[in-house]
């Protein structure tokens, strides 16, 4: 175990999941190609996977392609596949040696064979690892997720496999991409927009979001710890009252 990591700890969130933008703007600021954005970019997320294992975060997703990118030009689209492949490739036994469980949610159908089975291989390699579970959103919308999954369901349902009355929203996580994560109870968008861009809608029903202004190139340790410090700050009710021994018993 890490110098900085905190087991048991109740107040690092289990599941944080990261917007990462502002790669083509820290590029632009320094008048460098919007790659070079990506590419710090990259470093950036592996900086971010040590940081959030050190810190006792168990899952970490990160959203690197959106059903939404395939829009940006052809050029731009073929960077970031290349991005995923080299990251795959080059970090993948570092990767497993710091038992890192990578995970990739969203559509694989349009995907390159060769992408796909890169992706397979990592997640079939790291698939016993228990530390950190690196979760890569690429090629993910949740719109798409839910659209995917509502049809696995109508087709089950209509092949009498199971009863209309039986779907419940247990029934749908466990049909999701994340089916076997818990939902994040904090999602992090840099360079200061403050959407949710079709990023986990059904997960994260009840989390927290901090928006931060660093750019996603620049995001560090002491960002990633101040989201963090955020997120203490707040009071998660669910809908409901706040724990007992959070309530301010005895205020005038
Ligand atoms: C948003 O910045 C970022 C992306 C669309 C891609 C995210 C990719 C990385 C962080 C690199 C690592 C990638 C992989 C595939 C592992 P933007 O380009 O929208 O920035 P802008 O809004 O300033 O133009």
């Amino acid at each position: 175990m890490s110098a900085g990591q905190r087991p048991g700890d109740a107040q690092v969130p289990s599941h944080v999941a990261v917007i990462m933008d502002g790669n083509g703007r820290w590029a632009q600021l320094r008048g460098l190609p919007r790659q070079e954005g990506h590419r710090r970019g990259l470093e950036a997320l592996r900086r971010t996977v040590k940081n959030a294992a050190d810190l006792g975060i168990e899952f970490l997703t990160l959203y690197s392609f959106s059903t939404e990118n395939w829009r940006r030009p052809a050029t731009e689209v073929s960077f970031l596949m290349g991005l995923l492949k080299r990251f795959v490739e080059k970090d993948l036994a570092e990767l497993d040696a710091s038992n890192v469980r990578v995970r990739i949610i969203g559509g694989r159908q349009d995907l390159s064979p060769d992408l796909r089975r890169l992706v397979e291989h990592a997640e079939a390699v790291t698939r016993d690892n228990t530390g950190l579970t690196l979760v890569i959103a690429f090629n993910y919308g949740s719109r798409d997720e839910i659209v995917r999954t509502a049809r696995q369901l109508a087709a089950d349902a209509a092949a009498g496999r199971i009863a209309v009355e039986s779907i419940d929203e247990a029934t749908i996580s466990a049909r999701l991409d994340t089916s076997d994560m818990p939902d994040p109870e904090l999602v992090i968008r840099t360079s200061g927009e403050t959407r949710v861009s079709n990023f986990l809608l059904w997960q994260a029903a009840y989390a927290e979001f901090v928006f931060t202004p660093v750019l996603w190139p620049d995001f560090d340790r002491a960002a990633l710890e101040e989201a963090l410090a955020e997120y203490r700050r707040r009071e998660r009710r669910f809908g409901g009252l706040s724990e007992p021994s959070d309530r301010n018993v005895g205020a005038a």
